[in-house]
């Protein structure tokens, strides 16, 4: 540990990772791009760390064409200092994923398997980044992650933070953070910021929809109806947050096109009044790359949550879960959020 520093650690993050698809595929080239560079992360040094402070041990998954191999056989075009991780055998609580029973078979390992190849490991972390609609895979992963004795994180839109898995975690000096990443500037960081700045400006937020199409993995995988009909409540409640009033609204994925690949539209709508009950209309799209998107917003957690936990400071992990996910236990608005994230973490 630092000693001097104001909000500064020293020590590596050690993470696991669960799920080898795009969002870790990005975020691996990114720990290898960020060696030697600053350019695109939004903020090199959280708690006086850098992204060269992360170590991935292991990645778990249960695609059987991916169990076995290391990770530099399946991101062969770039060069990593990771490409010798193999992965590993996950665990499989749900129905199986279309995509993945189309292509053969997946290969699991079962719950004390799990724990005690985790517990081999010795994470700091386990983050899970395995595919939408997994709820009890995903509660799964998290009650492994306590009985190994690491920490964990949810980008999935499953339900895993609960009051009794957070005081679980806390009693053994760990933190569990989620649930739903919310992407730098996705569609959800977007329609806040601007439902924000209408309320900042004096005008009153009516009505508002935003239908996102996406080509990626993922995209597909939230077109089953229920995980759709989750994910759109999720992303509804959360842009629910920046007005004091309830106003008409709908967010969500509302198509797949493989077309766009890992790249997704949000489409906006907007109905707002003002003075003299104006009508302030706004209508447009914006198009992001999905897993780019997530990475900036995993790395600055990570080091921030490594900082709480080095210090014994768990109360600041509210701060943490409201910054970086749609779904946290405590709601903030989009701008104290960053504000708040920036003034304990930001070094
Ligand atoms: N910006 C973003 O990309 C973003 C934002 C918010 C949330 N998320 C969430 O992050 C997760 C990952 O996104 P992605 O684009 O990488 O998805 P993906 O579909 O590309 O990858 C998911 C990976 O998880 C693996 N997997 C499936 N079941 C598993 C299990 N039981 N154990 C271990 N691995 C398993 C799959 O085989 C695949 O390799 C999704 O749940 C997504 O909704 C991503």
């Amino acid at each position: 540990m630092k000693t001097g520093e104001k909000n500064c650690v020293s020590d590596k993050i050690k993470i696991a990772i669960a799920g080898m698809g795009n969002v870790t595929s990005t975020l691996i080239k990114g720990l290898e791009f960020y060696k030697n560079s600053v350019e695109g992360l939004w903020h090199p040094k959280i708690a006086g760390l850098t992204l060269n402070d992360i170590a991935i041990s292991t990645v778990f998954d249960i695609d059987s064409s991916k169990v076995g191999k290391k990770i530099g056989q399946l991101i062969a075009d770039h060069k990593t200092s990771f490409s010798d991780v193999s992965i590993q055998p996950g665990m499989m609580l749900d129905a199986v994923p279309a995509h993945i029973s189309q292509n053969g078979q997946i290969k699991s390992s079962n719950y004390e398997e799990f724990v005690k190849s985790l517990k081999s490991i010795k994470p700091d972390f386990l983050v899970s980044v395995i595919s939408s609609g997994l709820d009890k895979t995903s509660e799964k992963y998290s009650e492994a992650a306590l009985d190994a004795g690491c920490s964990f994180f949810n980008a999935t839109s499953a339900k895993t933070v609960t009051d009794k898995m957070r005081k679980a975690f806390e009693n053994k000096g760990l933190i569990i953070l989620g649930d739903d990443l919310m992407s730098q500037f996705g569609g959800t960081a977007f329609h806040r910021g601007m439902i924000d700045f209408m309320t900042s400006r004096g005008i009153r937020v009516q009505k508002a929809y935003q239908l996102d199409v996406g080509g990626n993995q993922d995209t597909m995988n939230t077109m089953a109806e229920e995980t759709r009909e989750k994910k759109r409540n999720i992303k509804t409640e959360s842009i629910a947050i920046e007005t004091t009033y309830p106003f008409k609204s709908t967010a969500g994925t509302t198509e797949y096109a493989e077309q766009l690949g890992d790249s997704r539209v949000s489409y906006y709508w907007m109905e707002a009044k003002g003075f003299l009950g104006s009508t302030i209309e706004m209508d447009l799209s914006l198009r992001t790359n999905d897993s780019t998107n997530g990475c900036n917003v995993i790395v600055d957690s990570l080091r921030a949550a490594k900082y709480v936990l080095a210090k014994k400071d768990l109360a600041k992990v509210d701060t943490i879960s409201a910054y970086a996910f749609k779904n946290p236990t405590k709601k903030m608005h989009i701008r104290e959020c960053i504000k708040l994230f920036e003034d304990v973490f930001a070094t």
